[in-house]
């Protein structure tokens, strides 16, 4: 189901233009295609700061452009750097909320060069969605996202 959009993805970031704009198109392209995807989103290190920043992504604006490491899904992947699927957020400690609607999320992280510069995270208004298929797909969606960085 979603090796089908692997294609497009390859094709979006092969486009011409800012790579601000094609992770922009990437992050709409993937809410619109994927059913349990209702925010898409990246966050990269901010600089040389013990903090991610917000980057490009789709869905309702959130008051969370700036994540301390160790804060939140978010903040826990850039020191872990493993994949976070969080099937149900009610059962987290260690949370930031972004929308009320927000029932799961996933992160993953992006590494440039072996080095964990910054993650895909999508949250999802359907309790437990996530599959193993997800996370291989969006490991490919990093490492693509990666060779344009
Ligand atoms: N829920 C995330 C914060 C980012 S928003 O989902 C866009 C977290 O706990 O790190």
């Amino acid at each position: 189901m979603l090796e089908r959009l692997k294609p497009e993805v390859r094709s979006i970031l092969g486009k011409e233009g800012a790579v601000e704009d094609r992770l922009k198109s990437l992050c709409t392209f993937l809410k619109t295609e994927v059913p349990h995807y209702d925010w898409v989103g990246f966050y990269f290190r901010n600089g040389d700061k013990e903090e991610l920043k917000l980057g490009p992504y789709a869905g309702a604006p959130t008051d969370h452009t700036i994540i301390p490491f160790g804060k939140g899904i978010c903040g826990q992947v850039a020191l872990s750097n493993a994949n976070f699927v969080v099937p149900d957020v009610s059962a987290q400690d260690n949370y930031i909320a972004c929308s009320l609607t927000v029932k799961s999320e996933i992160v993953i992280p992006l590494f440039v060069n072996g080095k964990n510069i910054g993650q895909i995270d999508i949250d999802s208004e359907t309790p437990d969605p996530f599959t193993e298929e997800d996370e291989r797909f969006l490991e490919f969606v990093n490492a693509e996202v990666a060779k344009i960085l």
